[in-house]
């Protein structure tokens, strides 16, 4: 199982290690737990991150798709590789809705993320009006076809999907944990399709939008939902831990 936050913009530099020291701290009191726990910060906390937490895995929130050059803003996946950053989120649905972010994109990002060793949590999510017209699963497909299917089986070593529907994401509306099943099973049979049994049973597949201490639990007990990706919940730490428990 894997808990993933992702604090998007924001927290201070002191507030986001204080954050992140307080989470390291109820981490330790839980004893060995089978959960993977991930914090996905703002650049400028990544370096400071990276050498002061020991249980958590220190991702970015995005990533450029350049190597190096003339890309004024853009940090690329060999600098925060340089830095001991672990992986990226990828193709978060605010990426695609304020920053013009498409499929294709999106699939360039991954392979940077990957030639560089760095993992990737690749977003995927239908908007509202999708579901009210019965096309949630056609959007999905569209969007891993084109985000996966050029990779090889090996790199999905280094790959989680989050599954997030957009309506559900900072709404406080979250999919039932039978919609969210579905969804995820869909995925899961995609991946055994077009990349075969092993790659479909080890790619975790996490669920996100409006994940909470009162919901995590009985959406982490769905065969397919290997976690969760946490916006607003991943903010404090008392509500972020409650997941991880409900997680372990
Ligand atoms: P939320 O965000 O938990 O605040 O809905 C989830 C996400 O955007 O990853």
């Amino acid at each position: 199982m894997i808990v993933a936050g992702n604090w998007k913009l924001n927290t201070t530099l002191i507030e986001g290690l204080n954050l992140a020291s307080r989470i390291e701290d109820s981490i330790s009191k839980l004893g060995p737990m089978e959960v993977r726990v991930i914090a996905a910060a703002p650049y400028t906390h990544l370096d400071r991150m990276v050498n002061s937490t020991d249980r958590i895995d220190v991702f970015a929130q995005d990533v450029s798709r350049h190597e190096s050059g003339a890309f004024t803003g853009e940090v690329s996946a060999g600098m925060l590789k340089s830095i001991g950053v672990k992986g990226s989120i990828v193709g978060h649905s605010e990426r695609r809705a304020y920053h013009g972010e498409n499929d294709e994109l999106i699939h360039e990002k991954i392979q940077m993320c990957l030639q560089h060793d760095l993992e990737v949590i690749y977003c995927c999510g239908e908007q509202l009006e999708d579901r009210k017209n019965g096309h949630t699963m056609k959007v999905i497909e569209r969007q891993i076809s084109k985000a996966l299917s050029k990779l090889n089986v090996d790199q999905f070593d280094s790959l989680v999907i989050a599954y997030e529907p957009v309506w559900a994401i900072g709404t406080g509306e979250t999919a039932t944990p039978r919609q969210a099943q579905e969804v995820h099973e869909f995925i899961r049979n995609w991946l055994k399709q077009n990349k075969g049994e092993e790659v479909s049973e080890k790619t975790q597949i996490l669920y996100g939008g409006s994940v909470k201490p009162g919901n995590a639990d009985e959406l982490f007990q769905k065969p397919d939902i290997d976690g969760g990706l946490i916006g607003g919940a991943s903010l404090k730490a008392e509500d972020f831990i409650q997941i991880v428990r409900a997680a372990g």
